[in-house]
């Protein structure tokens, strides 16, 4: 009898039945889909983010769609660590999958300060250090632009977690491979990308920025060209592996992101609008796999051949 072709992986240690993440910021905490969704479709599942004091997230209106993607600024609304330390983590064992933290913090100090927190906390399997928001004022991507201060933050990070720690980058960090490098040379055991990029819409009959924030983050289809060129560089300049994500819909933009270079994909913005997409994307992996005849999702990594090459 044939061999089922296999998707499971380990990531940095991290144990998972598939290549499929829940983007952070798109799924919650995982539990509000527990009911309807089987969540083992998921590899792993990142959380929203969490910073050490709630915060009550941007003036609305956050949300606009735009083509081929929306523009988001919520600005990390989130109830803060103790509400998650008390409220949440009780709840993490029912998701069945593993899950990662994504944190957020103002100063180097926060971002230390809540990956101290979270070291002891068993539920959670990776910190993802979020340093690519463009919708807060403070932090953000403000701390992923320059490499010096993205080594000092993640060396920071480092020595306090000792699970695997993931960093989260942006296209707004002028030169991302020297970000990335920064990052991978500071202790980073994985690296994702990208996040939202900074966008505007203006209310023509108001003549007024649309956004309650005026900028907003922008997901979805529209991105996912950029995000796989970033995927693909990236991996021709750092030797630790990669999160793709940015516009993943369907099976064909998912193996995109595994042929520029990553491990792993996470998907965001489409469970707005197919809540069952890891499942489908999972199943129609499989199929694709069956089909070219191999055995493992792994021999597709990277096979796109890598950016050092073709320089
Ligand atoms: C509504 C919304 C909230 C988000 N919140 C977070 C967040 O808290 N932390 C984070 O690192 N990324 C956050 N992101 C970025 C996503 O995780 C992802 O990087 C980005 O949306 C690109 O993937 P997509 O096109 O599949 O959505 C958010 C995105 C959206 C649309």
């Amino acid at each position: 009898m044939k061999a089922e072709p296999q998707l499971a992986l380990e990531l940095a240690g991290i144990k998972m039945n598939s290549p499929l993440m829940a983007a952070s910021g798109c799924y919650g905490y995982g539990f509000e889909y527990a009911g309807w969704i089987d969540l083992r479709d998921w590899g792993a599942i990142v959380l929203q983010g969490t910073t050490l004091e709630p915060r009550q997230g941007n003036p609305p209106p956050r949300l606009a769609e735009t083509p081929s993607g929306m523009l988001n600024a919520v600005g990390l609304q989130n109830p803060g660590i103790d509400y998650f330390l008390r409220e949440v983590r009780p709840r993490l064992g029912e998701l069945g999958c593993p899950v990662i933290a994504n944190i957020a913090g103002e100063s180097v100090e926060q971002y230390r300060e809540l990956a101290a927190i979270l070291d002891g906390v068993g539920e959670i399997c990776a910190v993802e250090i979020n340093i690519s928001c463009p919708n807060v004022r403070c932090g953000g991507i403000s701390f992923g632009r320059d490499p010096a201060v993205v080594e000092r933050l993640v060396s920071a990070v480092r020595r306090v977690y000792r699970g695997p720690v993931i960093v989260k980058l942006s296209l707004e960090a002028g030169d991302l491979a020297a970000v990335g490098r920064a990052a991978e040379s500071a202790g980073a055991d994985v690296l994702s990308l990208i996040n939202t990029l900074k966008g505007m819409v203006i209310d023509t009959a108001c003549r007024r920025p649309f956004l309650g924030n005026v900028t907003g983050g922008l997901s979805g289809p529209a991105i996912r060209p950029v995000a796989v060129r970033a995927v693909w560089e990236m991996a021709g300049a750092v030797a630790i592996p990669l999160i793709g994500m940015g516009g993943i819909t369907t099976l064909d933009d998912a193996l995109q992101f595994i042929l520029a270079g990553a491990t792993a994909v996470a998907i965001g913005t489409a469970n707005f609008l197919n809540p069952h997409v890891a499942r489908d994307i999972k199943t129609g992996l499989r199929r694709y796999l069956d089909r070219e005849g191999l055995h493992h999702y792994s021999e597709l990594i990277g096979a796109a051949g890598s950016a050092l090459h073709r320089r």
